[in-house]
């Protein structure tokens, strides 16, 4: 915990008699509550903090040649004027101005900046060197919130994160960013100790995913802005058609700087995401939607890094008109270009009768059911009876996660991926309409659909559903409860047990934010897997945003189901970082248990 913080232009302590250090050369001191580190070398006295910046050594055992200062440990150098490293890993150390006053030592330990401006420092050197101690340890302090001067701002090391990613990594938008914006979503789900975790997770994904990329540098706006929106939009997709990243970056650029906002951004993005079927298993559209999420987050200002990020992505994805499951035996593309022609009358019919939300059970059974075409004619016919498109999607996303809820572990193990992939795209496409409902973009509710379709042999047999009915009166406190899920994924592939076991849960209690809270703590004790993190932030999303309780228990069965079937990790992140969090207490790594 930390302590108010004072600043005092200078506070020099009496330290020692300098008699007392010219012994020995060291001195070691205890002053205003800091343990400082007396060095005599070349005829002046120098004074660091005791406590080696990276994991704590004391100082006071290393040793100083030509005025440098090896810990002891790992061996970190240290200039001992001005307590500089040579070793990024490591940090500066603090070092504190001397005086001699009638051959005595005086230390100035007034504090001369706020620790969290070195901090931010701190963070862009780990996410540029891809070291995950020191963004841990960055997050530590950023983050701590032991008094009201220290509130943890979370929006300030993502907008760090985030630009960083957008920018240090050539092929553009990836896992690392994706990963980082379901952490910054699930901080709303998360115990407060647990926040700092999720957000060094997530920057710990973009430093990997940067490591070892050039940078990607923006193409410019075009010279004038009196091209309309419509042109860009068609350009863009044009562009996008014959895979010109470029042509399609500058058409962005434009479009920005014209002043689209988010929701016509969106409309143009979204619309050529889905100008192909199900591009790349559903990436880039899931990636489009995350990328407009963080932007919520830092503000529209960023768009342009941001958003041009994700242009080659659509680029050079693969489209699903070039695979075979769509084409035979069943011409799903052709299947769904028929129906993409009756939306406009659809909609036009639906709008003459009262609009209907929430999800449509009877098409989520049509949905996991094994015709196409039924699919197909029930989903026109639902816009035609009044489902909004939100609805609708909200629908799809649905049956797409009892894909995972149902889930049969006779499977390859691989293929909870291809559940994943289906529930995550559906996810975003539910997303995005909320944000921009079009015709183009509602092409990704059929496309999921399909995808559910050929999913079907994940569920043939299909996992049993846990019911309300028949499950047993938690009998046990919802915190013993809680621990016997988490004892569950400490071993493998506990899928339906920890299924089970949470539905109890679920269906027994009213703190659901508790419940809630321990399901995103068990993810976040394992090391980071894109997939895993994906399957349950969009499922806690999809949970909070269904009415009905019993369906929401199924979703998150699925999320659990998941976690269970990747569980346990190493678990080689978390003890990163909780090495920082004991650093950051204070503790004494280096002593004997
Ligand atoms: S180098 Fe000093 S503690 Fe590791």
């Amino acid at each position: 915990m930390t302590t108010a913080l004072s600043y005092t232009p200078t506070n020099f302590l009496y330290a020692a008699p300098l008699t007392d250090l010219r012994k020995t050369g060291l001195l070691t001191v205890q002053l205003d509550g800091h343990t400082i580190a007396l060095f005599e070398h070349a005829d002046r006295v120098y004074a660091v903090d005791n406590r080696c910046p990276h994991m704590g050594f004391p100082l006071d055992k290393g040793t100083v040649r030509d005025g440098i200062l090896t810990c002891y440990w790992h061996y970190a150098r240290f200039d001992l004027v001005s307590g500089g490293t040579f070793d990024q890993w490591a940090d500066d150390v603090r070092s504190f101005p001397v005086e001699l006053r009638d051959a005595a030592i005086y230390v100035d330990v007034a504090l001369h900046q706020d620790p969290r401006v070195r901090q931010q420092e701190r963070l862009a050197v780990g996410l540029e060197r891809d070291i995950p101690l020191v963004i841990g340890k960055a997050m530590m302090t950023l983050l701590d919130s032991g008094d009201e001067r220290w509130a943890g701002d979370p929006v300030s090391p993502f907008q760090t994160g985030l630009l960083f990613g957008a920018r240090y990594r050539e092929p553009g938008w990836g896992q690392g960013l994706t990963m980082f914006v379901c952490m910054m979503n699930l901080l709303s789900y998360l115990a407060p100790e647990d926040r700092p975790r999720a957000l060094y997770h997530g920057l710990a994904a973009v430093a990997r995913d940067s490591a070892g990329h050039p940078p990607r540098f923006c193409v410019p706006a075009l010279p004038s802005t009196d091209n309309d929106l419509a042109t860009l939009k068609r350009w863009f997709r044009q562009f996008i058609e014959v895979r010109d990243a470029e042509g399609a970056e500058r058409c962005i650029v434009s479009a920005l700087r014209a002043g689209a906002d988010h929701r016509q951004m969106a409309d143009m993005l979204f619309a050529a995401v889905t100008d192909h079927r199900y591009i790349d298993t559903g990436h880039p559209l899931d990636f489009t939607n995350k990328a407009f999420e963080a932007l919520d987050i830092v503000g529209w200002e960023y768009a342009e890094p941001v958003l041009t990020s994700l242009v080659g992505g659509y680029a050079s994805a693969m489209r699903m008109e070039e695979s075979n499951s769509w084409r035979y035996p069943i011409d799903l593309v052709g299947m769904l270009k028929k129906a993409f022609a009756a939306l406009p009358a659809a909609l036009q019919a639906g709008q003459q009768v009262a609009a209907q939300q929430g999800v449509c059970d009877a098409l989520v059974a049509t949905l996991l059911a094994d015709d196409p075409q039924v699919t197909v004619e029930e989903m026109l016919a639902a816009l035609r009876g009044g489902c909004s498109l939100e609805a609708l999607a909200q629908t799809v996303a649905h049956a797409a996660a009892l894909r995972i809820a149902r889930f049969h572990t006779s499977n390859e193990f691989g293929d909870w991926d291809t559940a994943l992939h289906t529930f995550t795209f559906a996810n975003a496409v539910h997303q995005g309409l909320r944000r921009s409902p079009s015709l183009e973009l509602l092409r990704g509710v059929f496309d999921a659909a399909m995808s559910i379709y050929l999913d079907r042999f994940l569920n043939i047999p299909a996992a049993r559903l846990p019911s309300p009915t028949g499950q047993p009166a938690p009998i046990v406190a919802l915190e013993a409860q809680l621990a016997e899920l988490t004892t569950l994924l400490d071993r493998q592939q506990q899928v339906n047990q920890a299924g089970q076991k949470l539905a109890q849960v679920l269906y027994g209690e009213e703190d659901l934010d508790r419940v809630l809270a321990h399901v995103g703590k068990l993810l976040l004790r394992e090391d980071r897997d894109f997939h895993t993190i994906q399957a349950v932030e969009a499922a806690l999303r999809h949970y909070r945003e269904l009415q009905d309780p019993t369906s929401g228990v199924n979703v998150l069965v699925a999320a659990i189901r998941y976690l269970a079937a990747h569980a346990p990790t190493v678990r080689a992140q978390g003890q990163t970082f909780e090495i920082a969090r004991r650093l950051h207490r204070g503790e004494r790594l280096f002593e004997g248990e």
